[in-house]
């Protein structure tokens, strides 16, 4: 096993855990000796990396779970404490945006429901899941929590209303949690990806009107000229778990190919995105 990152030993709770950044931090935690708690809502593929992870020698679980519901919140908690006797980090990852459950995307046609289930699901579930896993938390010698923010949660998106205010207020959440649970001894950090090649990447341009001029709006501002990718936030959430970040608290943390450093777009550089 690679034990570079120091997460061997670390019990993770990854909600959002079937697919994309969730299943690729998944895969890497358990990879270097974490064990891994997989909640999420798509059972069939959650267990499937559960029973992949396992058959690869690692150490994983998985666990039927809506970040909004607190009844699946308990039950979640309950599995950390009777599989892996406690927990020590929380993956804070579960998103969705608004174009998976709409297409009225302009302030004009979403409905509200709309907007308060991004809401629910991307700040108020993260909230809750903090909330729910403090007791387990307190008990660690190596607590931390890890918000999924983004770019939205510092500049504007077409299409990305209710998205976009979500991550504004996890970035914010991020440093109020750091300062409630500093006494704890309990980190709270937040990292901001670019586009990074999941399915949610892939709705999302399905659902724009132009497919290509949002894909060129997406990477054209990454200065490492590529789309990001799973394993690349990972790392940085493997780190972050890691007591080799022990000084790291209450930050927010681009992984945005250099996106959020320049305002321009690649074309200017005489570069082009590559596949
Ligand atoms: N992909 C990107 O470019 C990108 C960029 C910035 C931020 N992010 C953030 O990273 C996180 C993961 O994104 P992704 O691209 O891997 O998404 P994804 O759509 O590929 O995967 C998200 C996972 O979350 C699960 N999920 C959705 N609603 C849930 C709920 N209520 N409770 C539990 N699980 C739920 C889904 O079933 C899915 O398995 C999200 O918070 C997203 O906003 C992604």
């Amino acid at each position: 096993m690679d034990n570079n990152m120091g997460v061997e030993g670390l019990r993770l709770l990854i909600t959002g855990a079937s697919a994309g950044i969730g299943e690729g931090t998944a895969r890497l935690a358990a990879q270097r000796g974490a064990s891994v708690l997989l909640a999420d809502l798509n059972d069939e593929q959650g267990e499937r990396l559960a029973e992949d992870i396992n058959a690869a020698g690692g150490t994983a679980v998985y666990q039927h779970c809506d970040v909004s519901n607190e009844d699946d919140l308990e039950a979640v908690m309950e599995v950390a404490k009777s599989r892996f006797g406690g927990l020590d980090v929380l993956h804070n990852n579960a998103g969705i945006h608004e174009s998976a459950l709409s297409d009225k995307l302009t302030l004009d046609t979403m409905s509200r429901d709309v907007f308060e289930k991004i809401i629910s699901v991307n700040l108020t579930g993260a909230w809750l899941c903090a909330k729910y896993a403090l007791p387990l938390l307190r008990e660690s010698d190596n607590a931390s929590i890890i918000n999924a923010g983004s770019t939205s949660s510092f500049t504007g998106y077409p299409q990305c209303l209710a998205y976009g205010a979500s991550k504004g207020g996890i970035m914010q959440l991020t440093k109020m949690l750091a300062v409630d649970l500093a006494p704890d001894g309990i980190r709270v950090n937040c990292y901001c990806p670019g586009s990074i090649h999941t399915q949610m990447v892939d709705n999302f341009l399905k659902a724009a009107p132009d497919p290509k001029a949002m894909l060129n709006t997406m990477t054209m501002t990454h200065l490492v000229p590529r789309m990001g990718q799973p394993v690349d936030v990972a790392e940085l959430v493997c780190f972050l778990a890691s007591p080799e970040s022990s000084f790291v608290n209450g930050a927010v943390w681009a992984i945005d190919g250099g996106s959020l450093a320049w305002r321009g777009t690649l074309d200017i550089l005489g570069m082009e995105p590559q596949a």
